[in-house]
């Protein structure tokens, strides 16, 4: 028989949903700004006709490209998965902070949240005007499946303009990123206020 260990039974839990879209959300940020980081350099080593370090000077403009359609489609499915993280959280309103916490806490607590959420918006749709005003045309489908009509007329200043709004918001991102999981680990190790375990399921003694 399996029982739950005592010392997580006191903390009030986020629902089990916002659990699983929290981290699948948080596991598709962490590929899509590394998998952005290397789409960015194999885009560079293509335009100038260098060898790639991870895939090489064969079928440079062929791997670019796919690499590019796998960007978009999972940078599209974390879009979606934010929409929906955002109105369940409107439906379903997250658990009280600790008592214990200070006012400065919760305010940061609350504008990093608000950061995060406005960037997790602001990436994707960037990404999707960048390559909607790219004068190459290349069209969106999704896993090669669904289309995704482009939404700009095609113009390579508003391209460049939407690129340094990508990237520019992708070092703010990671900013943000890196304060919620310093904030996080402060909480579990430091006050051991099980702010962490909020968003962690019941864990399982046997
Ligand atoms: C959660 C969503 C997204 C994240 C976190 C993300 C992250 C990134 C990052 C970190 C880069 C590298 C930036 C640089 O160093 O210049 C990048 C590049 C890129 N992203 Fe995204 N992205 C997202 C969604 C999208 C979407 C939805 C699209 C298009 C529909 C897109 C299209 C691109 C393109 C074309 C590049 C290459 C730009 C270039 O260097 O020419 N991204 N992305």
């Amino acid at each position: 028989m399996s029982a739950i260990a005592p010392e997580t039974l006191s903390v009030p839990r986020y629902r089990p949903i916002a659990m699983l879209l929290h981290w699948l959300i948080a596991l598709g940020l962490v590929g899509m700004v590394a998998g952005g980081m290397t789409l960015h350099s194999m885009i560079d080593a293509t335009q100038t006709g260098r060898d790639h370090v991870l895939f090489g000077p064969d079928g440079a403009i062929a791997s670019t490209l796919a690499f590019s359609a796998i960007h978009k489609s999972v940078g599209f499915t974390v879009f979606a998965l934010v929409l929906v993280r955002i109105a369940y959280r409107l439906a379903n309103p997250p658990p009280p902070l600790p008592a214990t916490m200070k006012a400065w806490e919760r305010v940061a607590a609350h504008g990093t949240h608000i950061l995060l959420y406005g960037l997790m918006l602001a990436m994707p749709i960037s990404g999707w005007l960048m390559v909607s005003a790219s004068p190459w045309g290349i069209p969106t489908v999704l896993y090669g499946l669904i289309e995704v009509p482009h939404i700009l007329p095609q113009n390579a200043e508003v391209e460049a303009a939407m690129k340094s709004v990508h990237d520019g918001l992708s070092k703010l991102l990671i900013a943000a990123f890196v304060l919620h999981v310093a904030a996080a680990l402060r909480h579990q190790f430091v006050l051991k206020d099980g702010v962490l375990l909020r968003m962690m399921p019941a864990r399982r003694t046997t």
